[in-house]
């Protein structure tokens, strides 16, 4: 079996980072969300992976190399046009050749893993196998009436009255039946090829199509309160490891990663937190839920429930809470008489301050 990783698309509702960095990249737990996936993939035996990559190819391969260091092949593949999921497939067809598949989204988190789903795959090898998950609001996915029995009788791309409350979760198992399907299916309103009528053509056909209910934590990490969520949900399995060096006035309570060359300076960490090679935390207060990067600088601060990215900095302002901090911005006091706020921030970047 091989698997095809899904990284291109631009990442709007992720801007102002997807400017600077493709939405694949943002850490959660201090790891790319692409090395997530790619260990899901890993665990289940598949070492032979195609990542479909667009314009920012170079910044993911900068990344994620070969894959030698996360045990797996890493073949890139480009995609000139987001056409849409199945126009992928078209665009992997030599890759993949005659081989089954799972395709996964690169930007999808299923932190329990694709282990049982994998092995009802391989168990029954139907032509198709989704991973569906119940959510509040069905519309903005593509969703599966399923039966009883597990198969799968129609599925339709974000309807607008949704006839079942069962999402499609990023996660897809292919025999080569779905070439067939991808090829004769035509672009949908949206102008693309989607996944979800290529495997509807296939249900319409008669082909065995089956759906594995997935019960764990699932997040689509496309908008920023869903990395902050995601993130907290990772931290919560972390386990106490103190690499760096910690001082003797400083606090770690419960789950604290220190990863080496950090350094914590007369602090208080409340995990789980996580914070990163070579950051220095000094005189403040960090966590819980916060993960920060490599190379940070804190200072007389308290940060919670945030993710910093690598050599950001905080000086000498309290009470940051949900916040994304980007790649070596800076947040900073002055004391000044005037009680006013300078702000320099890029392009779509939210700032709230209290009033
Ligand atoms: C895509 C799929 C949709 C699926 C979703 C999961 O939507 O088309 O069926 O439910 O991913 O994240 P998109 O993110 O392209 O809108």
């Amino acid at each position: 079996m091989k698997a095809l990783v899904l990284s291109g698309g631009s990442g709007t509702r992720l801007r102002p980072f997807t400017y600077s960095m493709p939405k694949q990249l943002i850490p959660i737990a201090n790891r790319p969300v692409l090395e997530h996936v790619l260990e899901n993939i890993r665990e289940i035996g598949v070492t032979e992976i195609g990542v479909i990559v667009g314009e920012r190819r170079p910044e993911i391969e900068a990344v994620l190399g070969d894959g030698s260091r996360l045990g797996v092949r890493i073949t890139y593949l480009h995609q000139e046009q987001p056409l849409g999921l199945a126009h992928t497939v078209t665009v992997a067809r030599e890759f993949l050749g005659d081989e089954d598949f799972v395709m996964y989204l690169g930007d999808n988190m299923l932190p329990n893993g694709i282990a049982e789903v994998a092995e009802e795959f391989r168990a029954g090898r139907p032509a198709a196998q989704v991973v569906v998950h119940k959510v509040d609001d069905p519309r903005a996915f593509g969703v599966a009436e399923v039966g009883p029995d597990g198969a799968v009788q129609r599925l339709v791309e974000k309807p607008q009255q949704p006839r079942s409350d069962l999402a499609l979760i990023g996660v897809y198992f292919f025999t080569p039946a779905i070439h067939l399907a991808v090829d004769a299916i035509e672009p949908s309103p949206r102008g693309e090829l989607e996944i979800t009528d290529a495997i509807q053509w296939l249900v319409t056909a008669g082909a065995p199509v089956r759906a594995s209910e997935y019960r764990g934590y699932w997040k689509d990490t496309g908008r920023v309160d869903d990395v902050l969520d995601c993130n907290r949900e990772l931290l919560e399995g972390l386990r106490r490891s103190v690499a760096g060096e910690v001082d003797a006035d400083s606090e770690l309570i419960g789950e604290v990663l220190v990863e080496p060359g950090a350094k914590v300076v007369r602090s208080r960490i409340e995990g789980p937190a996580v914070v990163g090679a070579g950051s220095v935390v000094e005189d403040s207060h960090i966590g819980p839920h916060t993960s920060i990067g490599k190379d940070c600088v804190l200072r007389d601060t308290h940060v919670s429930y945030s993710i910093a990215l690598d050599g950001a900095s905080v000086r000498g302002v309290s009470g940051i809470h949900g916040s994304l901090i980007g790649r070596s911005a800076a947040v900073t006091s002055v004391h000044s008489a005037l009680r006013h706020h300078r702000l320099v921030v890029g392009d779509h970047t939210q700032v709230e301050v209290a009033a």
